[in-house]
């Protein structure tokens, strides 16, 4: 469309202008600690959804903090005027963040956001949640707020949903998109919580792993006993729970539980060989971990490992006695949490449920588990030929003078799939994360440069959707 009121390069160069003012707002959100899964933040959880509100009505969004049973989601709404067969866009994000645990082992405060110059990344923002999902989002709205600014307008309908639970499996969300099925529905979301392929390339992420967690409690003797008294006639829940749980995958790194790899939907020989001319150096990979060999299934490239297998992780253990010293002790309690991450196929329900009966078969007499909380949120995946790919696919190019990379995706973010199943909605999965950015991790960062040709990205897109 090549009218005034939808002229790109005058956003671009607005955006570029703004830059200062687009990372100060970014460093207002970064500085609140809204960590969802710690009872202790629900007031900043409570205080960032309210300045996504601010900030939504602020670029000209009808914005309200909707309470759930947990943290509070974050709605907007913007209607554009004649928008002929533009599709109306949902954009997800969420403002929650993971803990910032180890603090000593952050250069600086996780909340006290700061600018550096790294190496070949040039100037980063340090910070939790500067690139997962804070730095993330804030590039859609920015490019909002430089369509409203410039054309007084933006060129579609957009709806955005804030949550503030992702980081802790949204629990409050499946209820919440029920409840709002009809306010929610867009004919298509657009999601900014994935990564690039590297520094230079954008990417397109066609497929998400799904998520199941666990947790159980092994017992055996009825309290922690001495283990000179007691050492041999009985059980050790620790030793129970470990023998279990090293039971879980074969030596070729297939996990045993029965059924588990029933009904996988495995990629197309065409994917699988996009996927071999992406290049991956499985030794580079393993270095910048300080590895060097591959575990798991040896049959399967590095990519296919992350993208469209299934795995069984323990995630912890706890038991016994790790103080000082040593003491000579039997613990009575084990306890273990456990993901698996799902592919296309799989039904979390029926992944736990073959788990819970893998432990309860091994479980030797005298000893008892018990099943904690778990849930979780099948894989999926996208078709890559609807029209709306095409135009993130050209409106990247166009930023970046690169086509996108296609890629899978090794983690979840469980609302994609419930807004294909359950509100009947394809979801657009653009980031611009990248794989140093320490997610989850001390010192997480976000690129400036990915900030601000993220915004630039976002900006195009919106402008090729209005020209569909
Ligand atoms: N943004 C991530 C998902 C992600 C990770 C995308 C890596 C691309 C690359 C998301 O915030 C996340 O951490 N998801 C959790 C989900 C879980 C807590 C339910 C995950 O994947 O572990
Ligand atoms: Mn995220
Ligand atoms: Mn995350």
């Amino acid at each position: 469309m090549s009218d005034n009121k939808h002229a790109l390069p005058d956003v671009l160069d607005g955006l570029d202008k703004n830059t200062e003012a687009a990372l100060a707002r970014l460093i207002e959100i970064l500085k609140i600690p809204s960590i969802s899964t710690d009872p202790a933040h629900n007031g900043d959880c409570a205080r960032a959804a309210d300045w996504c509100a601010a900030t939504l009505t602020d670029i000209g969004f009808e914005a309200s903090v909707r309470p759930t049973n947990g943290q509070p989601m974050v709605v907007g709404h913007y209607r554009a005027e004649s928008v002929g067969a533009a599709p109306h866009v949902l954009f997800y994000g969420h403002y929650d963040v993971q803990p910032a645990d180890p603090l000593e082992e952050w250069d600086s405060p996780p909340f006290e956001p700061r600018m550096e110059e790294e190496g070949t990344n040039g100037k980063i923002i340090v910070g939790r949640g500067a690139s997962d999902d804070k730095g993330q989002f804030m590039t859609f709205l920015e490019a909002c707020r430089a369509w409203k600014n410039i054309h007084g307008a933006l060129p579609v309908s957009v709806s955005v949903l804030l949550e503030g639970e992702e980081e802790s499996g949204s629990p409050s969300l499946g209820p919440f998109l029920d409840a709002n099925a009809e306010e929610l529905k867009a004919d298509l979301a657009l999601v900014c919580d994935t990564g690039q392929w590297d520094a230079t390339s954008p990417a397109i992420t066609t497929m998400l792993r799904g998520l199941a967690h666990a947790e159980i409690i092994i017992t055996g003797p009825s309290r922690d006993l001495h283990s000179g008294m007691y050492g041999g006639p009985v059980q050790n829940a620790i030793r129970v729970l470990t023998s279990i749980l090293g039971d879980l995958q074969d030596a070729e790194g297939r996990v045993k539980i029965p059924g588990f790899y029933d009904g996988i939907i495995d990629p197309t020989p065409e994917q699988l060989a996009q996927w071999a001319t992406l290049g991956v150096d499985e030794k580079t990979y393993l270095e910048a971990i300080g590895l060097e060999h591959k575990a798991g299934e040896q049959d399967r490239s590095l990519l296919e490992q992350l993208w469209s297998r299934p795995t069984a992780e323990i995630n912890g253990i706890i038991g016994g006695y790790t103080g000082p010293g040593s003491k000579t002790v039997i613990p009575s309690k084990a306890l273990s949490k456990l993901t698996f991450r799902l592919v296309p196929g799989q039904d979390p329900d029926k992944i736990i449920n073959g788990f819970k009966k893998f432990v309860s078969e091994r479980l030797p007499d005298d000893c008892s588990v018990e099943y904690l909380e778990s849930g979780g949120s099948p894989a999926v995946g996208f078709d890559v030929t609807a029209p709306a790919f095409t135009c993130a696919s050209e409106a990247l190019e166009e930023e970046w003078g690169k086509a996108p990379v296609l890629m899978g995706c090794g983690g979840s973010i469980p609302i994609v799939e419930s807004f294909q199943s359950e509100l009947g909605m394809e979801s657009l999965l653009v980031g611009f994360a990248l794989d140093d950015d320490r997610i989850h991790a001390p010192n997480e960062k976000y690129n400036l440069n990915s900030f601000r040709k993220g915004a630039r990205s976002w900006a195009r897109i919106l402008q090729k959707l209005a020209a569909l």
